[in-house]
């Protein structure tokens, strides 16, 4: 039992407060989630010229989200959307026309900023476009995170007891809704 998680980290910067969150939630989540990170980092902008004969880089994307039973996107907000990095693997991913890899997957959505929005705007542009990728979201619990040094080591630790308790309610929901969804639409895995 237990379930594969792959999760995305929707920013390229190496002092990357999201990936900070990502490790705080791998901390904080229930012990039958393991997970393994999807890396966007390597892959070239995707174009229709690539359909033919995709680079091995974004094969490894497309075979790393079929070995997931669902997956998390870790994301900051850039201009109030999601940043061009992340875009661009979930465009990899939807292609080619007719083996878009987030057809009916587990998904959750979370990202902290250092604003108070928390990345609201930016979840909600990156939830138009798993709607489109035909994605089975979580839509609640929504997790809007105001991030402090103060707050979360940059190992993961998360030294405020309330926010703690917070990330790990969001992950146990996430992890009964992979379940219920597996259990109406269980995934063909290689
Ligand atoms: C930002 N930031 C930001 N924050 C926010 O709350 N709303 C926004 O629209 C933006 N826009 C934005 C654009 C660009 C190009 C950058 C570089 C930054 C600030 C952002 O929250 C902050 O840089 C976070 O540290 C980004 O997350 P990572 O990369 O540290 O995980």
């Amino acid at each position: 039992s237990g379930y594969q998680v792959g999760y995305f980290v929707g920013s390229l910067s190496s002092a990357s407060i999201n990936r900070v969150l990502s490790r705080a939630l791998i901390r904080l989540a229930p012990e039958d989630l393991q997970f393994t990170e999807i890396g966007i980092r390597d892959l070239p902008l995707y174009s229709p010229d690539f359909d033919d004969h995709f680079p091995p880089e974004a094969t490894a994307l497309k075979e790393a989200i079929a070995r997931a039973d669902a997956v998390l996107f870790v994301t900051p907000e850039y201009n109030r959307s999601i940043p061009g990095a992340l875009k661009n693997a979930i465009d990899w991913a939807s292609r080619p026309w007719g083996q878009n890899s987030f057809h009916h997957i587990p998904a959750g959505v979370i990202g902290a900023s250092v604003g108070p929005i928390g990345t609201a705007v930016a979840q909600q542009s990156l939830r138009a476009v798993l709607s489109f990728c035909n994605a089975r979201q979580m839509t609640a619990p929504e997790a809007y995170i105001y991030f402090s040094h103060s707050v979360f080591a940059d190992n993961g630790e998360v030294t405020n007891e309330e926010t703690a308790t917070f990330l790990r309610n969001y992950m146990t929901e996430f992890r009964d809704y992979v379940e219920r969804v597996l259990t109406v639409l269980p995934r063909a895995r290689d």
